[in-house]
């Protein structure tokens, strides 16, 4: 796919950070095609070397001027992709933390018997770290900016074979608000995204992931799954000074489907 032209450069002028991308597939990446198409500059991670060549033509494709590896279990990665972003640019308008992982194990169990290192691991990579890249983001959104991430509706809801990552995104739903009422006086907002299921690597983890994709399809008032430009498209909006006073909340792109029993 290549990036689709907009005339509207509605986020010309804006820059950001998209930590994410691992393949065409991913959420991150329908973000980054949406925040491209709409003028935005975008710095772009990628997991570790073996991801590298996966990344890298698509950051080519966004004309990403910064091209950086982050871990965030690796000490020292996000320091350093936000002190080369301080340096290059000086400043950020947006951060999309589009990342989670949980250990196989621990994600396939039952929350009762999840072990000490499992839960600290998923709620590491999948919370933590977007607490982290907020704070080092703070000193660059000198003009007020908005910080992002990606939830599921596991959080709220007991959805099967979710298990421990529902336990993660209740707390990064939680964290949002928070950071959202901190930051909100410096003019910094912050959003989780809530996507219906969408086919992607991270999802294929999940034990019968198309019954899923199916339910969703059947029951969503839109009767049509998300698409990953759908989520770009939206958080985009999110991003643009039109919704300067919207802050705080999770943003359901499902479809309709949450308001259904
Ligand atoms: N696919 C869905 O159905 C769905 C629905 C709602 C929310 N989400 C959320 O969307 C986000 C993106 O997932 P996706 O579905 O696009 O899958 P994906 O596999 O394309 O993306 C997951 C990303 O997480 C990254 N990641 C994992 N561990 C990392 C680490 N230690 N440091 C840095 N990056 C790391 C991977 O490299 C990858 O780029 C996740 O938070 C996921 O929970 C997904």
């Amino acid at each position: 796919m290549t990036i689709p032209t907009v005339k509207a450069k509605l986020l010309e002028g804006k820059r950001g950070l998209i930590v994410g991308i691992a393949n065409e597939s991913s959420i991150a990446w329908g973000c980054a095609r949406a925040f491209r198409a709409f003028g935005a500059e975008l710095a772009v991670t990628y997991l570790n070397e073996k991801a590298r060549p996966h990344v890298e033509p698509l950051a080519r494709q966004l004309e990403a001027p910064i091209v950086l590896p982050l871990d965030v279990a690796v000490p020292g990665q996000m320091e350093a992709v936000f002190e080369r972003i301080a340096q290059s640019w000086g400043e950020l308008d947006f951060v999309i933390h589009s990342i989670a992982f949980a250990p196989r194990d621990t994600l396939a169990g039952r929350v009762t018997d999840a072990p000490l290192d499992g839960f600290l691991k998923t709620m590491e990579i999948s919370c933590w770290s977007f607490i982290r890249m907020a704070q080092l983001a703070e000193p660059l959104m000198k003009r007020g900016g908005t910080l992002f991430t990606m939830t599921y509706y596991g959080s709220q809801m007991v959805v099967e074979n979710y298990n421990i990552m529902g336990v993660a995104k209740a707390a990064l739903e939680s964290a949002v608000r928070y950071m959202a009422a901190e930051l909100g006086p410096k003019g910094i907002r912050v959003h989780a995204i809530s996507p219906g299921p969408l086919a992607t690597r991270a999802a294929s983890a999940i034990p019968e992931f198309d019954a899923l994709l199916d339910k969703a399809k059947r029951k969503a008032p839109a009767r049509e799954l998300v698409a990953i430009d759908d989520v770009g498209a939206a958080t985009a909006f999110l991003a643009h000074d039109a919704a300067r006073l919207m802050t705080g909340q999770v943003l359901y792109i499902d479809g309709g489907y949450h308001i259904i029993d």
